[in-house]
């Protein structure tokens, strides 16, 4: 016989005898008694790391003592350091990481949903092999000349985008690529305004200009910033005011219901009328623009109703602004059904932008746009020194031929439609996880205290979980205003059995947790 329940709180009784208050159809609420070994067998299911065959260098380096004390000493006060001890990262081989201990990590973060290809793979092999003939041959000429790996390279990327977003210009950062959207837009309009969003916001960059549109209070400073940019409600069918239970575009939805009917969401028409509201009230008659990802990165892959792009971008249009599509996470195959996010809500942007995995760990990123707009940008001179460099521009190029050649937008489907699965029925089981959503490879798993209030698991609560997933050798980002969601976006070319280990240990993680916090 099988019974599936949900574990509401733990409670050790002595060392060796533990209850477990859950909540069963079929047995109303009950308290289990455990012997704390024969759950320890029953729960902690062994983890086991699929094999690797390559082994890291040795690490030669300072001690690690004297890396933490120069980091604290000659780096930014500012940065943002996870986990207790912080990890010191030596090497990396497909979606493993290894630490200078020798320590082998399973990368579901991918240097913050960077490394898009892998690491060392037969096609990172290529992707460096491409940048290392570069670099025997050049390493930098300015644009103002032409070399053959700009070209190559552009051409590669608008055949991937539909018409009319066929100009490209190169950039080094997301932020910088940002600015130039707004900029663009602006100069293209001659409107001012920006529309983005706010509540537990998305994140748009941190440069002067693009901090306006980033929504997240601990990246702001107490200096004047964003000028025109104008803050809206965000569509967040889990945690926002209204939700139900077909909104998003995700195999796993809310557990909130509704009672819309086929082709109906009535948050999605309540979203609307927000943003109406806010285009009504807060900015004049004409705007810049708006600007969107397809799914929210640094808020924890939150996914609006299936209709709301489509409908804001009209709204948009009709007020004479552009559309901008942030796919610096979202972009190159990651969510699996298509190659750009933007694509998963039949919308056709006005301007595309990209970075992080657009390298796969190189120092590039880009804006796309339409003749149309690029030519008003064309009024006066706009430069960028190091922006379609020839190393850029090869490692890009590789970049796309790796994505196609190992079908990694297929497997960030498979994969990624597979995890998301296998993590619902993980937030069927334990009442702390709260939401499990998203598409392909762009995964959140957003923590409560109980799925009744949806009140975000504390922080202390979750720092712990990420702690014993880091212990199992398990790497996860977090995101979202609390810091109550977990953030699953690894390489594309993780495997099934990478997905299982990781279910695994999130599992083991769970129990260890429930167990340290038992009263
Ligand atoms: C969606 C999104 N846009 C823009 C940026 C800014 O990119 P960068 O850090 O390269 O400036 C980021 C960075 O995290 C991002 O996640
Ligand atoms: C938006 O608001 C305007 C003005 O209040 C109204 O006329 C229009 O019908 C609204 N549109 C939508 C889609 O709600
Ligand atoms: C969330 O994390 C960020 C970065 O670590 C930190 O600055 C912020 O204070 C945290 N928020 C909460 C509520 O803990």
């Amino acid at each position: 016989m099988s019974l599936t329940f949900k574990i509401r709180k733990t409670f050790v009784v002595s060392q060796s005898i533990l209850f477990i208050h859950i909540i069963s159809p079929s047995l109303d609420d009950a308290i289990l008694v455990f012997r704390q070994q024969e759950l320890k067998n029953s729960f902690s299911m062994q983890a086991k790391m699929p094999p690797c065959d390559f082994s890291p260098e040795k690490y030669e380096s300072y001690p690690y003592e004297h890396m933490l004390k120069i980091r604290k000493q000659n780096l930014s006060p500012a940065l943002l350091t996870c986990y207790k001890k912080p990890l010191l990262l030596h090497q990396g081989h497909m979606q493993w990481l290894f630490d200078y201990e020798g320590r082998r990590y399973l990368d579901l973060f991918a240097g913050i949903v960077t490394v898009s290809v892998g690491l060392f793979l037969t096609t990172h092999r290529k992707v460096t092999a491409a940048a290392q003939k570069q670099l025997g041959r050049l390493w930098h000429t300015s644009n103002i000349y032409m070399h053959p790996s700009i070209q190559e390279y552009v051409e590669k990327l608008t055949a991937l985008l539909p018409d009319p977003l066929k100009v490209v210009y190169l950039t080094n950062s997301g932020s910088e690529a940002n600015d130039l959207a707004m900029f663009m837009a602006r100069l293209y309009t001659r409107n001012f305004d920006f529309i983005c969003f706010r509540h537990r916001g998305g994140y748009h960059g941190a440069s002067p200009y693009t901090l306006g549109l980033t929504s997240i209070g601990s990246y702001k400073h107490g200096v004047a910033n964003g000028f025109g940019c104008q803050t809206t409600m965000l569509p967040d069918v889990f945690r926002g005011l209204w939700g139900g239970s077909h909104c998003r575009d995700s195999p796993v939805q809310t557990i909130r219901k509704c009672s819309c009917s086929q082709g109906c969401c009535e948050a999605n028409d309540r979203y609307i009328e927000q943003f109406n509201d806010t285009l009504s009230t807060c900015v004049p008659k004409a705007i810049a623009g708006f600007i969107a990802e397809p799914i929210q990165g640094v808020n924890g892959a939150v996914q609006y109703p299936k209709r709301f792009l489509k409908e804001a971008f009209r709204l948009v249009r009709e007020r004479g602004g552009v559309c901008v599509a942030d796919e610096v996470q979202t972009g190159f195959g990651r969510t699996g059904s298509h190659f750009w996010g933007f694509q998963t809500h039949d919308v056709v942007p006005d301007i595309v932008t990209l970075a992080k995995g657009i390298g796969n760990g190189f120092p590039m990123a880009a804006v796309i746009t339409t003749s149309e707009i690029a030519n008003s940008f064309a009024q006066n001179l706009h430069f960028n020194t190091f922006g379609g460099n020839p190393m850029a521009c090869v490692v890009g190029s590789a970049v796309l031929d790796a994505i196609a050649e190992d079908g990694l937008q297929k497997n960030s489907e498979e994969v990624g439609t597979y995890m998301l699965l296998e993590f619902a029925k993980l937030r069927d089981e334990f009442e702390i996880i709260g939401d499990v959503r998203g598409k392909g490879l762009m995964i959140g798993i957003e923590m409560v205290k109980n799925k009744d209030s949806r009140q975000p698991l504390p922080v202390e609560e979750m720092s712990q979980i990420w702690e014993n997933c880091k212990d199992m050798g398990l790497l996860i980002g977090r995101g979202g205003l609390y810091n109550q969601t977990f953030r699953l976006k690894p390489p594309m070319c993780i495997t099934k059995q990478d997905a299982d280990f990781a279910v695994k240990v999130f599992h083991a993680a769970l129990m260890r947790h429930l167990q340290e916090t038992a009263i």
